[in-house]
């Protein structure tokens, strides 16, 4: 976590609970894509059961993922963070640009429930670790305590 220290600082800095959410969750994403060897970061944000594109930093990406899909919907099911080392090896992973090759997901909990997920892809195999996690880990709790 101490190598988050700065990133982390920024975010609990930008952090302004008077704006609207996309506009905190789009300063969020700039500084989480900060972080080295970086395709896309960003949010899904929970509507109606579903995941639905939130703000980020990166190409083009699906707009709507299901519950249970691809590495966001399996992360909104079991409400668990999902590193995955080789997207090809993910079964249902759901391929938003050919560069990514990892994948860290970690879900925003508000009473039990999911109500966001952040998504981070790298062009690198095997580019997130239990660091990063545990540093993802607090950033939705800070998201989650101050915007949810
Ligand atoms: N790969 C994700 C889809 C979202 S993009 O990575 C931005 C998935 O399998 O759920």
């Amino acid at each position: 976590m101490e190598e988050f220290n700065i990133l982390y600082k920024q975010i609990e800095g930008i952090i302004d609970p008077s704006l609207p959410l996309y506009s905190n969750l789009s300063n969020i994403s700039a500084i989480l894509n900060e972080m080295e060897d970086i395709n896309w970061a960003g949010f899904y944000i929970v509507n109606n059961n579903e995941l639905i594109l939130g703000p980020f930093q990166g190409e083009v990406a699906c707009t709507r993922i299901a519950k249970g899909k691809g590495v966001c919907g399996t992360s909104f099911l079991k409400k668990e963070a999902i590193i995955v080392d080789d997207v090809d090896k993910f079964v249902g992973h759901i391929a938003c640009s050919t560069k990514s090759k990892s994948e860290i997901v970690v879900p925003i909990i508000k009473n039990e429930d999911v109500v966001a997920l952040i998504d981070i892809d790298s062009p690198i195999y095997s580019r997130f670790s239990s660091k990063e996690k545990d540093f993802l880990k607090e950033v939705s709790k800070l998201i989650s305590q101050t915007l949810f």
